[in-house]
């Protein structure tokens, strides 16, 4: 009747069809599940949090997620494949709110992550057995990222590319957000850069607009970055964003970056989709380009913490797709991220082999695949910069100050030294108000916006 809900729940509708099933096996879910199956090292095992559609028991629930990731479907039938057992991912691990399902090697396709994911965060998502679902993370063995390239310098950078032995790489994305026009652009990248910042870095938004042209904008930032160079002695390059509608447009960009001398480029990793991110990784790997990663969008279905993917699991595809640099969140600006997720994704993200963190990180090997750098970004500014490294505890790192830069009361050029010396104090361990007293720009800043957390 129109208007009138049923009351019924999915798990009635399912115990009832199997009824009338006329006692026939109308399903297989329970071959999905075992708790004594022991997976293989070779095998990828993904943890999710999941809640299951009231009155479903959890095996079945978890049952139908292992299936549908794998090889069944909703019901049986008469025939099957020969090879169809050793092809099931089989749940061996769950607690009321966690599943541990492994999933074997030969499901998976080589060299790419939406073959995978359409398993492991596929329609899974979506199936009316399952109130919410949430993939946390997952192994990824040995015998599959062996085909992938990973990043080019991954931390590297700070030594190979800037010739310093220490961190962090410093940045400023030039805001407002979007408006200037392309030479405005290269005479604030030019402020910036003299001011002690390493790299300018587009906004996600920003790529090829009438009033802002991409060709234009590497051309007059090309010539900057040299007189910059020259007049500095230092190191200055750009995360230059190469995000476009089509692969061919993308590699044109890229190339366009590279001829004019710059080392790094930027891509949005989460909108233009892994194919794109792997192509632009294989040109990354011929001119020895490092590449920046921006997320946006990831918030889409990182951020209800039941339901999605999260961003630690994201950005370990972003460094197996090779994937330099990649934001992970700053805990105490303006962007949602959770403390402990982003301590083990920069754990993660930086290292050879990291261990279990119980419902947050599985274990991984990443073999000869370089490291990913963290980068911290969103809602910075010298009075809170301390706090942000005293969470992450790294060097290895790209921070980003963008309003917290061009908003200093005495401009760009100002506010590229002001965040210069709150880095400094940092790592002489002298207190940033105690740094102003002899370093006017810092303490401007200071006087604009002190110690607040931006939302
Ligand atoms: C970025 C991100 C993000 C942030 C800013 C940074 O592009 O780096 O989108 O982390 O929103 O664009 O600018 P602010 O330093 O002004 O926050
Ligand atoms: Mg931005």
């Amino acid at each position: 009747m129109v208007g009138k809900k049923s009351k019924a729940t999915v798990a009635d509708v399912s115990k009832k069809s199997r009824k009338k099933g006329k006692g026939k096996k109308i399903d297989w879910y329970d071959e999905f599940v075992d708790r004594k199956h022991k997976p293989k090292k070779k095998d990828v095992v993904a943890l999710f949090h999941y809640e299951g559609e009231r009155g479903m028991p959890a095996k079945e629930v978890l049952g139908r997620i292992a299936s549908e990731s794998s090889v069944g479907t909703w019901t049986t039938m008469p025939r099957m494949p020969k090879n169809l057992k050793k092809l099931k991912a089989i749940v061996y691990k769950w607690n009321k709110d966690t599943a541990y399902i492994d999933y074997p090697l030969e499901l998976w396709e080589k060299r790419s992550i939406p073959q995978l994911l359409s398993g492991i965060a596929g329609n899974i998502m979506g199936m009316k057995a399952v109130k919410n679902l949430r993939l946390i993370d997952a192994t990824l063995p040995r015998e599959w990222i062996r085909d992938f390239k990973g990043p080019v310098y991954g931390k590297e950078a700070i030594r190979r590319i800037f010739k310093r032995r220490k961190g962090p790489i410093t940045s400023t994305v030039i805001k407002p957000k979007l408006g200037f026009t392309h030479k405005e652009h290269a005479e604030l990248s030019y402020e910036i850069w003299t001011g002690g910042i390493d790299c300018i870095k587009d906004d996600e938004n920003l790529t090829n607009q009438s009033f802002n042209q991409f060709k234009q904008r590497v051309r007059l930032m090309a010539k900057r970055r040299d007189k910059a160079e020259k007049e500095t002695g230092d190191v200055k390059d750009a995360f230059i964003n190469i995000t476009s509608g089509d692969l061919k447009t993308m590699a044109e960009r890229i190339k366009y970056v590279h001829d004019h001398g710059f080392r790094y480029f930027m891509i949005d990793v989460v909108l233009a989709g892994f194919p794109a991110v792997m192509t632009a990784s294989e040109l990354a790997h011929d001119y020895k380009m490092a590449i920046h990663g921006h997320r946006a969008m990831h918030a889409m279905f990182t951020r209800n913490r039941r339901h999605g993917m999260t961003m630690l699991f994201l950005a370990k595809l972003a460094r197996l797709a090779g994937v330099d640099q990649i934001h992970t969140g700053t805990v105490i600006g303006k962007l949602e991220g959770d403390k402990k997720e982003i301590l083990a994704m920069k754990d993660m993200l930086l290292s050879k082999k990291v261990g279990e963190v119980k419902g947050i990180r599985m274990a991984q090997d990443w073999g000869k695949i370089k490291s990913t750098m963290p980068v911290s970004s969103g809602g910075l500014h010298p009075g809170i910069l301390a706090y942000m490294f005293n969470i992450y505890k790294t060097s290895d790192m790209v921070i980003q100050v963008g309003g917290g830069t061009l908003g200093h009361p005495k401009g760009a050029h100002a506010g590229a030294k002001a965040v210069v010396q709150a880095v400094e104090a940092y790592h002489k361990g002298i207190p940033v108000d105690v740094y102003a007293k002899k370093h006017k720009e810092l303490a401007e800043a200071l006087a604009k916006w002190g110690h607040i957390r931006p939302v």
